[in-house]
C-alpha cells in the first residue's frame, strides 16, 4: 500500500481534499484497516488517516509504541480541554519533516471499530496530539497549516511546493 506525499501534485491535491463518511462497515473497510496498519507500521509512523493512501474515506489507525493498533471509523471529536499542549510532530506524507505544533492537551473522541461498534474514549498525551493530527487528514489539513506561513513555505519549497501552488481544501 502506497504513502501518499506532499512531493507530488496529485497526491498533495488528493491530500487537501475532504474524506467522506463510511456507509457501511464491511469486510473491504476491515481489509483497508489491517492494510493501513501494516503500511503504517512498516513506514515506522505512529497515525495514518484514509486520505495519505488515497482512500479518501474516514478512516484512521494509529500505534503508539507497544500498544495495540487502533482504528477509528468516522470519528468525531466531542470534547476538547482549554489547556494546550505542544509536540513535535512529523508526517509519513511530510517525510523527514518535523515541526512543533500545539494542540488541545486532552480531548474526547467517539468512532466506530471495524466490528461496526461504537465506542469513546478519552486522551491525552500524545495519543490526544496523535488523533487530532490524524483526524485534520480527514479534513484535508496537514500538520504544516498549524505553522506559520513562514515555516510553511519552507517545507513546501523541501518538495518543490511553491506556496502559491498549495491547494485550497476542497
Ligand atoms: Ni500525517
Amino acid at each position: 500500500m502506497e504513502i501518499l506525499t506532499i512531493g507530488f501534485e496529485e497526491q498533495l491535491r488528493l491530500l487537501r481534499r475532504i474524506a467522506a463518511p463510511i456507509k457501511d462497515i464491511n469486510g473491504e473497510i476491515v481489509q483497508l484497516a489491517e492494510d493501513m496498519i501494516d503500511a503504517m507500521v512498516k513506514g515506522n509512523g505512529i497515525g495514518l488517516a484514509g486520505p495519505q493512501v488515497g482512500r479518501l474515506e474516514r478512516i484512521f489507525t494509529l500505534k503508539i509504541g507497544d500498544k495495540d493498533p487502533m482504528v477509528f471509523i468516522n470519528p468525531e471529536i466531542t470534547a476538547t480541554s482549554a489547556e494546550l499542549s505542544s509536540y513535535e510532530e512529523g508526517c509519513l506524507s511530510i517525510p523527514g519533516q518535523y515541526a512543533d505544533v500545539n494542540r488541545p492537551a486532552e480531548l474526547q473522541i467517539q468512532a466506530w471499530n471495524t466490528r461496526g461498534r461504537p465506542f469513546t474514549v478519552e486522551v491525552d498525551d500524545i495519543l490526544a496530539t496523535v488523533i487530532q493530527h490524524e483526524l485534520d487528514h480527514l479534513n484535508g489539513i496537514l500538520f504544516i497549516d498549524h505553522l506559520s506561513d513562514r515555516k510553511r513555505k519552507k517545507i513546501l519549497g523541501k518538495f518543490d511546493v511553491d506556496a502559491e501552488n498549495y491547494p485550497e481544501v476542497e
